[in-house]
């Protein structure tokens, strides 16, 4: 699909159901080639930045060995260590590292940071995370989910837990491609408004149930996701989001109300007997660690169509 190259990944919002499909097609492809050790290097001589205000274990080295794989190279610029830190405006630093590089992801706090950086890069632009959206988790998760269930449409999704990035994201993701979503959260920390009206919008063949009960959110679910219920940025929150989010732990008897072959995601870190019991994570349903290795050839996927000769 040419209309990807030198397109930025901000929000899924601004992809079609189609675009989503060929970009997880796309990652399918590279995880066989990769696992059968052929070199495939569109992007050979082409540089990443990776700017990181926030800390990341798979989003740095998904990036980063993809980019290697790839043919090109990552380059880690924590916000600690570069003049952002000091100061420089986003605009600036857009400007010069466009001049350098040939695509920027950044992890940062608000949505309107990355767009500002977008707004200005003459490079694509990718969204490794904002307290909004988590657009390329949900390429992976989209593709862990293909890959077990045989499809995407038609399936049901339950999402226990904190209205955060991970739901606002999923929810898009959902409507785009026909799956249907409940999401459980407590009062107070439902997901965002404008997200759930976004995905109200694209969803035609899929419901969007939004609920303070787990169990009903969960019963016929395919497949059961939660997340931390404290993000990055809301630490000093932990103690009273404990409290809150109690009756949100998924656990085996909350799954017993979900489909016998549900699949347990979850975007990792994962915090044990809190959001999810051990027993679940560990289990025999979950595929959190195939989701994990996923996030490395579904970015390979997004880069080679954003950045690359295809
Ligand atoms: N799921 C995810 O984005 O993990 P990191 O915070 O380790 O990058
Ligand atoms: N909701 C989590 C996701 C981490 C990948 C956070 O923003 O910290």
């Amino acid at each position: 699909i040419s209309q990807l190259k030198g397109r930025d990944f901000l929000t899924l919002v601004d992809f079609s159901t189609e675009e989503i499909d060929y970009l997880i097609d796309l990652a399918s492809y590279l995880k066989e080639q990769c696992e059968k050790g052929i070199v495939y290097e569109p992007l050979k001589g082409k540089t990443l930045g990776m700017i990181f205000e926030k800390p990341s274990t798979r989003t740095r080295v998904s990036f980063e060995a993809g980019m290697y794989q790839l043919g090109g190279m990552g380059i880690f610029l924590s916000t600690k260590d570069i003049q952002m830190e000091r100061g420089e405006s986003i605009a600036d630093t857009a400007k010069v590292l466009s001049g350098y590089l040939d695509g920027i992801m950044i992890r940062t706090f608000s949505q309107e940071r990355v767009e500002e950086l977008a707004e200005h890069a003459t490079i694509p632009v990718i969204n490794g995370l904002t307290d909004l959206y988590h657009p390329c988790q949900l390429l992976a998760d989209l593709q862990t989910i293909k890959e077990v269930k045989g499809k995407l449409a038609g399936l049901k999704l339950a999402y226990i837990g904190d209205g955060n990035n991970m739901a606002n994201s999923l929810m898009i993701a959902a409507a785009k491609m026909g799956i249907d979503i409940s999401i459980a959260a407590p009062k107070g920390y439902l997901p965002n408004q404008d997200a759930i009206e976004k995905a109200n919008a694209f969803a035609c063949d899929s419901d969007i149930l939004i609920t303070e009960d787990p169990i009903k959110a969960v019963k016929e679910a395919d497949i059961i996701y939660t997340d931390v219920w404290a993000s990055m940025g809301q630490e000093k929150e932990q103690a009273i989001r404990q409290k809150v989010f109690a009756n949100f732990q998924v656990n085996q008897e909350l799954v017993n109300y979900a489909k016998e072959d549900f699949i347990f995601m979850h975007c990792l870190p994962a915090h044990r007997e809190e959001e999810v019991t051990a027993e679940i994570m560990d289990g025999k349903h979950s595929v959190v660690f195939q989701e994990s290795e996923n996030r490395l050839h579904a970015q390979k996927a997004l880069m080679t169509a954003l950045m690359g000769e295809l």
